[in-house]
């Protein structure tokens, strides 16, 4: 059942037992009153002198107390003769049945007079040949009644139109924007991801719910097409080695059959050795879509105690083999323990050494520093290589970013190195800066925690 319908069935259910707590009000009272004029019947009835004095019409006789009731005389003839009537109304006289006797108070209605309905009783008189008919009008029992129905209902109307502006309200500022989102979200879930909840009034519930959703859709919509992005780019990625290895294999079928010469071993030579390189870069390709994968996955780090000051030396030494003809310095501490993934930081310091040496020219100068803060190390690799146009800074780290695409293609760079290094650095509570001057060269800043929050 929806929220509003239950609301609806809640209020009727409440209208119903206001209507049948006034309905009892008015009964309760109603019976009270009779109560109280056959009370008064009864004590009447109870007095049969005094009634006596009356009907003798001996006003004396508590003729006070007597003024608003009527008292008739049935004689053994059965005709009803008034003796007293009350003084608001002269000509009363109750619908009596001729020699009908009435032993306990009735209300009955009237046959002539203004009043419409009395409580009437009859009593046998000291002589027994007739009967007193003792009645009194119900008017202001009936007058009473009928304002209390008027103020129950007045109450009942007024508590009905707060409910029903109440009810609007919820509906306007609660239920109807809860019904627009629905809606929308099912809009959205129906393919039309331009949709969006339409904005509630503000300082509602419904309006922070809203925003809300509006944020979660905008960040699906943007995961999505992150996605679609990253699936189109690693395929085309992978498009490129892919054909390179599918032309070398036409180009194999092509040749005719028979043994190869001295020329033809060579194009094979050459043949498997791009084939190679192909491979190689599909598989670097791979291996750094893994990477990231993992890192950005549930697949976590594998954190101990990771010393930086013999990991930087043995990268600085395996840089200095690799690229002998770089001046590689090394600025740190003999020893500085951090709590780290020492495989991954290891591969992060050598991405950021293997771009110095692959986006500089030969003999371009390399450093590695470690700068420490309270909590903190910082590990920065700078070269004095042609550095990053400004307008490509911002990008370095988003997957498949080169600046120089042909270039860096043509030397194998898949363009990833930077993604991973900073979803390393991500991984660890910590981050990648660049900063760079275009000529003056390139430094790239590793953050990292000391100890990660876990
Ligand atoms: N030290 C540097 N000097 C100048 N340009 C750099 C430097 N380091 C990175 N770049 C630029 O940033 C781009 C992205 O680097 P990244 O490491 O992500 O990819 P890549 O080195 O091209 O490929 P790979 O995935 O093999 O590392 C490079 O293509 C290059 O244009
Ligand atoms: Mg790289």
């Amino acid at each position: 059942m929806t929220l509003r319908r239950r609301l609806v069935v809640a209020v009727a259910a409440l209208a119903v037992v206001l209507l049948v707590a006034g309905v009892s009000i008015l009964l309760v009272q109603r019976a009270f009153l009779m109560g109280r004029l056959d009370a008064q019947l009864a004590g009447l009835a109870a007095n049969p002198r005094a009634l006596l004095l009356a009907s003798q019409r001996a006003p004396a006789a508590g003729a006070g107390s007597l003024s608003d009731v009527y008292v008739g005389r049935m004689g053994s003839a059965g005709r009803l003769t008034t003796v007293l009537a009350p003084d608001t109304d002269p000509d009363l006289v109750p619908d009596v049945a001729r020699g009908e006797s009435i032993p306990t108070p009735t209300g009955r209605g009237t046959v002539s007079g203004t009043t419409a309905q009395v409580r009437v009783l009859t009593v046998s008189l000291a002589n027994g040949r007739a009967e007193a008919v003792i009645a009194v009008p119900t008017t202001s029992a009936d007058i009473a009644t009928r304002r209390l129905a008027a103020t129950l209902t007045v109450v009942g109307l007024v508590v009905a139109a707060i409910v029903g502006l109440l009810l609007w309200w919820v509906d306007r500022l609660g239920l109807r924007p809860i019904a627009q989102m629905t809606e929308a979200a099912d809009a959205i879930t129906a393919g039309d991801t331009t949709r969006r909840v339409p904005p509630g009034r503000p300082g509602t519930e419904a309006a922070r719910l809203g925003e809300a959703l509006n944020t979660m859709i905008a960040a699906s919509t943007a995961t999505n097409e992150r996605m679609r992005r990253f699936v189109a780019d690693a395929s085309h990625e992978l498009r490129t080695p892919l054909t390179t290895l599918g032309g070398y294999a036409a180009l194999h079928r092509s040749r005719p059959p028979g043994p190869l010469d001295d020329e033809g071993r060579a194009d094979v030579d050459d043949a498997m050795r791009r084939i190679g390189d192909e491979a190689g870069r599909m598989r670097r390709l791979v291996d750094g879509l893994l990477d990231l994968t993992g890192l950005e996955g549930a697949d976590g780090l594998d954190l101990g105690p990771v010393d930086l000051g013999p990991l930087l030396h043995d990268v600085a030494s395996d840089l200095r083999v690799v690229a002998p003809d770089r001046e590689v310095s090394l600025d740190a501490p003999d020893s500085f323990v951090v709590t780290a993934d020492r495989d991954r930081v290891t591969q992060a310091v050598v991405g950021l050494t293997s771009n110095a040496v692959r986006h500089t020219p030969a003999g371009t100068p390399v450093s590695v520093r470690v700068l420490t803060r309270p909590g903190w190390v910082r590990v920065q690799v700078a070269d004095s290589g042609p550095g990053v146009p400004a307008e490509h800074l911002p990008h370095l780290t988003e997957r498949f970013y080169r600046v120089d695409r042909s270039r860096s293609s043509g030397s194998g760079g898949s363009g990833l190195g930077l993604a991973v290094v900073d979803a390393i650095a991500r991984a660890h509570g910590g981050g990648l800066s660049v900063s760079s001057e275009p000529g003056r060269g390139s430094t790239f800043s590793l953050d990292l925690p000391v100890t990660p929050a876990s």
